[in-house]
């Protein structure tokens, strides 16, 4: 093992020795142990591609349409014999549920853990966090099982949102079918590359991205506890869409009927230009392009009956088998870096604020992992019945346009 001083040296990071002479003896071993952690060749090569602009990111590569089903164009047999395999899977106590909930939601703004923000639908508010597990409990009493519901959350987060579940009695969903899991985390860069230090003299790190699920659930034993329960199944969605459906057994029976070991749901795109990914192929491997990556005349593309080529929302709304998971588990996904505003503690010991975009952070994505797999079932769904994301203070994708959803929603089943 190097030296550290050597490593930060080597690295271009000597300037975190200004801040190691400042701490005591405790402090100082403790950073030490930060930086002998620190994958500094990794680090390297992330920064290289930070200032990437993104229709670099598809030069060269091929993209195609990817066929799909729509779930309400589906002839009654066919529906029914989907629903009966989906259905079956469930009864028979081989599914599974886990919910993402390791974002910062930074463009929410809430004060805390995103899956703890209230919603004030009717005709009582509830919490995030509630409506899945109250969502999950429904299936449960449907089928007479308890489905095991695993919950991935950050370093920073973790403590708070387990404090929450006690707080509220796990919103009556049986404690010991819950199990909590922490995401990775990869340091911030500044513009120069340089580490940043935070108000505690530990180098400010942040969680690394969604796609970071799958091997955070190998390393926590999560695939290991679902083998054991014989679950074979399971469903990975997002904390913060208030309409998902988690258990929508036409989903699973398309995805086994159709021999694949990854199905996802989709929306429809509100415009040509709406602010989400769609699911297209890459050089022949099923994938989701970024808007930002999406070339305008593709986004505007349609076909012979006037769809959108490429109109099929990613939500956040992904099934996998379990040997699917074990095998992206296995694979390095890509990082994507974004630029951010990150505040951080200059040498003088001065927090700085950041007012602009300062820092990139590195997030792997969750629908990379479609890209180790030669087909993936994807299942139209209706943006009324699916999705009612809460990404925004106000306006697009905000609390007052999921309540609108959630309302509506629920309103016409009650009919
Ligand atoms: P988003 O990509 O919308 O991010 O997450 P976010 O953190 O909630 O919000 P912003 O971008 O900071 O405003 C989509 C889903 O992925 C989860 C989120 O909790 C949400 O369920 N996620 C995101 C993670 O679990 N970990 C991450 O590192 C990032």
């Amino acid at each position: 093992m190097k030296n550290y001083i050597e490593l930060l040296k080597q690295n271009n990071q000597e300037h975190l020795l200004n801040y190691i002479e400042k701490v005591d003896e405790n402090k100082k071993e403790d950073i030490i142990k930060q930086i002998e952690n620190l994958d500094f060749e990794q680090l390297k090569l992330l920064y290289e591609t930070s200032n990437r602009e993104t229709d670099k990111a598809i030069q060269g590569i091929i993209i195609e349409h990817i066929p799909f089903v729509d779930k309400y164009k589906l002839e009654e047999t066919k529906y029914k014999e989907l629903e009966d395999i989906g259905n079956s899977v469930i009864k028979n106590g081989e599914y599974a549920v886990v919910t993402m909930a390791g974002g910062q939601g930074t463009r929410l703004g809430h004060n805390g853990p995103k899956g703890t923000f209230k919603l004030n639908i009717k005709p009582e508010a509830k919490y995030l966090f509630q409506i899945i597990a109250e969502n999950l409990q429904r299936v449960n009493q449907k089928f007479n099982i308890v489905l095991p519901w695993y919950i991935m959350t950050s370093t920073e987060n973790n403590q708070k949102t387990v404090e929450f579940f006690e707080e509220h009695n796990f919103f009556g969903y049986p404690k010991e079918n819950v199990r909590f899991f922490n995401q990775g985390n990869l340091p911030l860069l500044d513009e120069d590359g340089k580490l940043l230090v935070d108000e505690n003299y530990d180098i400010k790190i942040a969680s690394d991205g969604n796609g970071s699920i799958y091997k955070s659930m190998k390393k926590e034993g999560i695939l290991e506890d679902m083998k054991k329960r014989g679950v074979k199944w399971i469903f990975i969605g997002a904390v913060d869409n208030a309409l998902l459906n988690m258990c929508d057994p036409i989903l699973l029976g398309l995805t086994i009927d159709e021999g694949n070991k990854v199905g996802s749901k989709s929306v429809v795109k509100a415009n040509p230009h709406e602010r989400v990914g769609v699911f297209c192929k890459k050089d022949s491997k099923p994938a989701v392009i970024e808007y930002t990556e999406l070339p305008e005349s593709m986004a505007e593309e349609i076909d012979e009956e006037g769809e959108l080529l490429f109109g099929e929302s990613h939500i956040m709304c992904n099934l996998y088998c379990l040997d699917a998971l074990e095998k992206i588990a296995e694979q390095n996904l890509p990082y994507h870096s974004a630029h951010k505003k990150a505040n951080y503690m200059d040498e003088n010991g001065n927090v700085v604020v950041a007012k602009e975009p300062n820092a990139y952070k590195y997030e792997a994505f969750i629908f990379d992992g479609f890209n180790y797999f030669d087909n993936i079932s994807i299942l139209r769904g209706r943006r009324e019945e699916d999705f009612a994301p809460i990404k925004n203070a106000e306006g697009v994708d905000s609390p007052a346009t999921a309540i609108e959803l959630y309302n509506k929603y629920w309103k016409l089943e009650e009919c």
